[in-house]
């Protein structure tokens, strides 16, 4: 177990697109899952993709705790391998990001509400689930990180951008789009 160093913006394997897994029985990808696991917790964040502790493989974490879910309902820690989104209707919603390759900073940033999500699990069953709001949009973002796309490149206003302490102080309301 290893708490793994994050890549921030700026390194080239935020931009690359990652390679798609084939081995899921290989022991480097196992300690691999564990270690993003940990990485994960100790950041506080609710994802994290391979490409962002340098492993440019089609991998990410995510959960999403009760207290920032739509329905109430938290959703416990996956691991998605070789995801593939569908979007379920052409229907977009703004909605406050973070990075921990971007630290200190946030953005509202325009995403599908609602996802059709598949792929695999680590122990190579079928992934397929429906997800809406919140979890919509952090699978997104994950997702996003694995062609080498960050946060930025989805935003539309950027007078929605700024530094986490300075929203906090100064909550702005976000524009229906
Ligand atoms: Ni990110």
């Amino acid at each position: 177990m290893a708490i793994l160093k994050i890549a921030r913006m700026g390194h080239p394997v935020l931009l690359a697109r990652a390679a798609e897994v084939e081995d899921l029985a290989a022991p480097a990808l196992a300690r691999l899952l564990v270690d993003m696991a940990e990485t994960l917790a100790d950041s506080g964040g609710v994802g994290l993709a391979a490409p962002q502790v340098f492993v440019s493989q089609r991998i990410f974490l995510f959960h999403v705790p009760a207290s920032r879910s739509d329905t109430g309902a938290a959703l416990p820690l996956r691991a998605v391998i070789n995801p593939v989104l569908t979007p379920l209707s052409d229907e977009k919603m703004l909605g406050w990001e973070g990075c921990l390759s971007i630290p200190g900073l946030r953005a509202a940033v325009p995403r599908f509400t609602h996802i059709r999500l598949t792929g695999l699990t680590p122990d190579g069953a079928k992934l397929d689930e429906e997800l809406t709001g919140f979890a919509a949009r952090v699978v997104q973002h994950e997702a996003d990180h694995l062609d080498g796309i960050l946060y930025p490149m989805r935003m539309e206003d950027f007078r929605y951008f700024g530094y986490n302490e300075e929203l906090e102080r100064n909550p702005a309301p976000l524009p229906e789009i």
